[in-house]
C-alpha cells in the first residue's frame, strides 16, 4: 500500500504548513512526522513528501541525506546514540561505545537481531557538561558508566 500520513497526521502537517511561508520550509518537519509513522525514510517516501510539498524529489533526498537524524533504512524499536565528540571522548565515550558494541553483539550503526535495539554514533548532542552521555530515543542518559550503561540497556532489552 502507497505511504500516507494518517489522518491525524496529516492536520498536523497543515498546521505546520500553515507556519511557514512556503512550502519548503515545512520540509523537516514533514520529514519528521513521516519517520515518526514509518521509522525510516524510504523512497516512496522521499517521494511523497516531495509531491505533497511541490518540491524536488532531489531536495528531500538531499535533506534526508543530509541529517543523520533522518533513517535511511529500517531501524530498531529504540535507538542508542553514543556521542563521541571530543568533550565525551575525553571522558571515555570511545569505552562506553566499546561496551554497548560487546554489550548488544553489534558494531555502531547496526541493529540487533531481535530489532530491538540500533546502535549509532553522535556528533555533539550539547550535554557536554555531563559528558559522557548516550540519547536513547528522545532521552539523555549522562554521567555514564559501563554499570549504568548496563542497566539502561537491560531496561531496553526487556
Ligand atoms: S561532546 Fe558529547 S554532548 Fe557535547
Amino acid at each position: 500500500m502507497a505511504f500516507a500520513l494518517t489522518p491525524e497526521r496529516d492536520r498536523e502537517l497543515g498546521e505546520i504548513l500553515g507556519r511557514y511561508p512556503t512550502k519548503m520550509g515545512a520540509c523537516i518537519p514533514m520529514l519528521h512526522l513521516c519517520q515518526e509513522q514509518n521509522g525510516w525514510i524510504s523512497d516512496e517516501i522521499i517521494l511523497y513528501v516531495a509531491e505533497k510539498l511541490t518540491i524536488p524529489a532531489a531536495h528531500v533526498k538531499g535533506v534526508v541525506t543530509f541529517y543523520t537524524l533522518f533513517n535511511q533504512k529500517p531501524v530498531g524499536k529504540h535507538q542508542v546514540w553514543v556521542c563521541r565528540t571530543l568533550p565525551c571522548a575525553l571522558r571515555g565515550a570511545d569505552a562506553i561505545l566499546h561496551h554497548c558494541e560487546k554489550k548488544l553483539g553489534i558494531h555502531a550503526g547496526e541493529t540487533t537481531a531481535d530489532g530491538k535495539i540500533t546502535l549509532r554514533t553522535a556528533e555533539c548532542l550539547a550535554s557536554c557538561g555531563t559528558a559522557p552521555m548516550i540519547q536513547v530515543d528522545k532521552d539523555y542518559h549522562e554521567n555514564l558508566t559501563p554499570e549504568r550503561v548496563d542497566q539502561i540497556l537491560a531496561k531496553l532489552q526487556a
